[in-house]
């Protein structure tokens, strides 16, 4: 290790500069605002508040790791979407994070909800959500499970396979409850952050293809099913986007095949879904669209669309998930231990041990997710460093966040935050090294709220029969 700068090791010739994107902070206390929940500020001495209350106040109480969830942030996020989308639906999508005052909030808010398994609809209905405002998905949905959602009288049910076809219409005629079905398309577009391609097929397990045929064929079979409604088609090509131009293409293609259905089999569908996948900002590298410009752009589409295609324009439905959960939590970590490690070419990085992991944040070690991260209990005058954060478990990629300037003297009991983990790192945790998972926690105005309990040993062994 090379200590000859006088600003610290981090400082010397060769250092290490880190991914092209992340510059050196000015000062190393401040937030990142795009980053953070719409209340999350710093006060004079270094304290992250969120909701009004001082993040170490809360660990105090809750002790570490915790996420804390910025209530008027989430509530915000969701009536923005709502609003944009006047005269569409807009379906939270469950699966990036669900609880039961989650499912609450969306059903108080007016919002209808995508489930995609038995558990997550146990939730919906738990919080109040209406069964009529409630949208199924999955590719291997059980006879149980559909059963389930027809009898309760699911407002749709996404179909997948012609096998599901042929299981919605034997439930439907079994409980003679009528089953009101989309049939999931692939547009044969796929879409991550600012690409997307458009290709002829996908090779993948969801939906039916339009290029092959297989799509006008599902529309077929469901019309010709009793009991079965064909309400509309549903297209979802990718997560964590920011260039509209995927969905643009998506949105031809389903329409064309709209018009096609209607022509041919003389349905007139009244919805189409465009499913969800809007980014938001993980680090500085993130440009999300706000929803009212999405809105825009997305009707605009539609609308000039069904023009030309000489078509009365479906009603509209979307499904975020990470562009409302997302933003809205962070997850606070104790540091435990603090290493340089020299790197071939004698230049050091820092690795900041936190009481978390993979556990509780596995898309930095699944998908190369980029996070950044704070300390949240002091002011520091120290420099800059360029830190990793890591956490306790046992494997080497369990890496929080890769890349961050952190204060060179972060120490062990300080308090990291990490921003914007509100979406698939909850609902994603395991208990992996038999790790307890985080709870949730509420903030707003100065006031904190436990919605999800951390777990306990007694959790982790009441499966484990002996
Ligand atoms: N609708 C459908 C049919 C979906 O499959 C998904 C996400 C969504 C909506 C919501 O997408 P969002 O707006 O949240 O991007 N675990 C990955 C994301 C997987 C997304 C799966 N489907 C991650 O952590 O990035």
């Amino acid at each position: 290790m090379s200590t000859t700068h006088e600003a610290g090791w981090a400082h010397a010739p060769g250092a290490l500069r880190g991914p092209s994107w992340l510059g050196a902070p000015t000062d190393v206390n401040e937030l990142v605002a795009t980053l953070w929940s719409s209340t999350a500020h710093k006060d004079e001495s270094g304290d992250l508040v969120i909701g009004g209350m001082a993040v170490a106040d809360l660990v105090a109480e809750h002790n570490t790791p915790a996420y804390v969830l910025d209530e008027d942030d989430f509530k915000a996020r969701a009536l923005a979407f709502k609003e944009a989308f006047e005269g569409a639906d807009v379906y939270y999508a469950g699966k990036s994070f669900l609880c039961t005052a989650v499912a609450r909030w969306i059903a108080e808010l007016g919002l209808c909800l995508d489930v995609c398994s038995d558990g997550e609809l146990t939730v919906a209905l738990r919080g109040g959500v209406e069964p009529e405002r409630i949208g199924y998905h999955g590719n291997n949905k059980t006879l149980t499970e559909l059963r389930r959602a027809v009898s309760l009288g699911v407002g749709r049910i996404v179909v997948d396979s012609f096998a599901e076809i042929e299981r919605v219409a034997s439930v439907a005629a079994e409980t003679g409850m009528p089953a009101r079905v989309m049939v999931r398309v692939t547009a044969g577009v796929e879409a991550h952050t600012h690409e997307f391609i458009a290709t002829a097929h996908e090779d993948q397990k969801f939906g039916f293809s339009i290029s092959s045929g297989d799509a006008l064929e599902a529309a077929r079979r469901v019309v010709a099913s009793e009991g079965v409604d064909l309400l509309g088609l549903h297209s979802h090509i990718g997560s964590q986007i920011f260039d509209t131009s995927g969905f643009e293409v998506a949105a031809k293609r389903v329409l064309a095949l709209h018009a096609q259905i209607a022509s041919e089999l003389g349905v007139a569908m009244p919805e189409m879904d465009l499913g969800g996948g809007f980014g938001i900002a993980y680090t500085t590298q993130d440009d999300p669209k706000p929803a009212a410009e999405l809105a825009a752009g997305m009707r605009e589409i539609v609308h000039q669309e069904c023009r030309g295609l000489g078509i009365e324009a479906p009603r509209l439905s979307i499904e975020p998930g990470r562009a409302i959960a997302g933003p809205s939590t962070c997850t606070v970590y104790t540091v435990g231990t603090v290493k340089p490690v020299t790197l071939d070419g004698g230049a050091a990085r820092l690795y900041i041990s936190v009481d978390g992991g993979m556990s509780d944040n596995i898309r930095t070690a699944l998908y190369d997710a980029d996070y950044s991260a704070t300390i949240a209990s002091r002011r520091s005058d120290a420099p800059p460093t360029l830190a990793r954060v890591v956490g306790k478990h046992c494997e080497a990629g369990d890496i929080v966040v890769r890349d961050e300037f952190l204060p060179s003297d972060v120490r062990p009991g300080d308090l990291l935050a990490v921003p914007a983990t509100g979406a698939y790192c909850r609902s994603m945790a395991s208990n992996y090294n038999h790790a307890l998972r985080p709870p949730v926690i509420a903030v707003k105005d100065g006031r904190a709220r436990v919605i999800v309990r951390r777990e306990t040993v007694d959790d982790l062994l009441a499966t484990d029969v002996g």
